[in-house]
C-alpha cells in the first residue's frame, strides 16, 4: 500500500489573525485529500528543533475563529545562517513531509525559498496584518487589524471631541503605511502619516503642514481632530508618538495627546473576511502540494485566488497607492 502523502504547516514572524484559519482549512481539506497534516511548533525553530506535532481533527476543532497561533509563532535567527537550514532541511527529511505550508510575511517566505531551492516543496501563504507582500492585495489578519484600529480610532475620537482634544494614533506597520492609510479613510482622520511619504514631508519632521491643517479645523469647523501616524515614519525614532505630541502641541498650541495601539492590533478573532481569505489561500495550499508543486505563493488579486512563483513574488517592488494617499488628503480638506 502507498504510503499516505504527510504534510507540514508553520506559521513564522508577526501573528496575524487567520493563521489558525488556515491551519484549520489545511487540516480539513487534507482529511478529504487523504493527506496527513503535521504542525511545526515555533515556526522555523520548531522545524530545526524537529517540535512537530500530528494535527488531526481533534487538535484544531476549535481554533477557526480564535486570534493569535496556536502553533506559535517566532523570528528564527537561525534560518538564516547555513546550520540552522541544514537542520530545517534534515527535519523535513527525518519526518518524510511531502511538503510544507509556511504562513507569514517576507521574511518567512525567504526560508520558504531557501527550502525549495533544497528541494522541499513549500508554499507560501500571505500572514502579516501588514499587508505588506507586493504581488498580493490583501494579506491574512490586514482586514482584522484595520477594524481593530478604526474601531479604537473612534474611541479615541469620542474622548478628543469632549476635551477639544487633537489625538495622535500611533498604528503598526514598519515599512508599509497600509494599514494607517486605509484606517484614514476609512475614519475621515485630518492628517496620515506613512512612511512611503517619509521623504517628502518636511525635514526633521518639524510638523508645521499637520500644525496648520488642525489649526485650520480648529478656526473653521470643529474643535478636536485626529492624526494618524504609521510607526515605519522615523522608524529609529524612540518614543516617536510623544515626541509628535510636544512638537504638534508647541506648533499650535493646542492640547494634543498620543495613543500608541500597539500590539492590540494583532490580536483578536478574525474577521470573516480574513477567515475565508485564510481558507481559501490553504485549500489552495494544499492542491498544489497534494501534486507536488512547490516554490509557489498564494496571493488574492482583482477577487481572485491566484498562485505564483516564490522568487517572482519577493522580487516584486511594493507599490504605494498614491490615489489612497490623495483621497485621505481630499476628504481631510486639503
Ligand atoms: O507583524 C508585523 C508587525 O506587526 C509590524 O508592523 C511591527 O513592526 C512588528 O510586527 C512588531 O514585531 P515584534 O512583535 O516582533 O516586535
Amino acid at each position: 500500500m502507498a504510503r499516505k502523502k504527510k504534510i507540514g504547516i508553520l506559521t513564522s514572524g508577526g501573528d496575524s489573525p487567520g493563521m489558525n484559519a488556515a491551519v484549520w482549512a489545511a487540516v480539513r481539506v487534507g482529511r478529504g485529500l487523504g493527506i496527513r497534516i503535521v504542525g511545526v511548533v515555533d515556526g522555523y525553530q520548531g522545524l530545526i528543533e524537529n517540535n512537530i506535532i500530528e494535527l488531526d481533527g481533534s487538535k484544531v476543532e476549535d481554533v477557526l475563529d480564535r486570534g493569535g497561533t496556536f502553533l506559535g509563532s517566532a523570528r528564527c535567527k537561525e534560518m538564516l545562517t547555513e546550520e540552522g537550514r541544514q537542520k530545517a532541511v534534515k527535519s523535513v527529511q527525518d519526518n518524510q513531509l511531502d511538503g510544507l505550508i509556511v504562513v507569514g510575511g517576507d521574511g518567512s517566505y525567504k526560508g520558504a525559498r531557501v527550502l525549495s531551492e533544497r528541494g522541499v516543496p513549500t508554499v507560501g501563504l500571505p500572514g502579516t496584518i501588514d499587508n505588506d507582500l507586493a504581488y498580493t492585495d490583501y494579506t491574512i489578519g490586514f482586514d482584522t487589524a484595520l477594524n481593530t484600529v478604526c474601531d479604537s480610532i473612534l474611541k479615541i475620537r469620542d474622548t478628543m471631541k469632549s476635551h477639544d482634544r487633537v489625538g495622535i494614533v500611533e498604528v503598526m506597520g514598519r515599512h508599509c503605511g497600509d494599514i494607517a492609510l486605509n484606517a484614514a479613510v476609512a475614519c475621515g482622520v485630518d492628517y496620515v502619516l506613512v512612511p512611503e511619504m517619509e521623504k517628502e514631508y518636511k525635514e526633521e519632521f518639524d510638523l508645521s503642514n499637520v500644525a496648520e491643517r488642525i489649526k485650520q479645523i480648529y478656526k473653521k469647523q470643529r474643535t478636536y481632530a485626529t492624526v494618524l501616524i504609521a510607526e515605519g515614519v522615523c522608524y529609529d525614532m524612540e518614543h516617536r508618538a510623544s515626541v509628535f505630541r510636544n512638537r504638534l502641541s508647541k506648533a499650535t498650541g493646542l492640547s494634543v495627546r498620543e495613543t500608541v495601539l500597539g500590539y492590540t492590533q494583532r490580536g483578536g478573532s478574525p474577521s470573516i473576511y480574513d477567515r475565508r481569505l485564510a481558507i481559501n489561500m490553504a485549500d489552495r495550499a494544499m492542491a498544489l502540494l497534494s501534486q507536488g508543486i512547490g516554490n509557489r505563493v498564494v496571493g488574492r488579486r482583482n477577487g481572485e485566488i491566484f498562485d505564483m512563483d516564490i522568487d517572482a513574488a519577493l522580487d516584486l517592488p511594493r507599490a504605494f497607492n498614491r490615489q489612497l494617499y490623495n483621497l485621505a488628503n481630499r476628504l481631510a480638506g486639503e
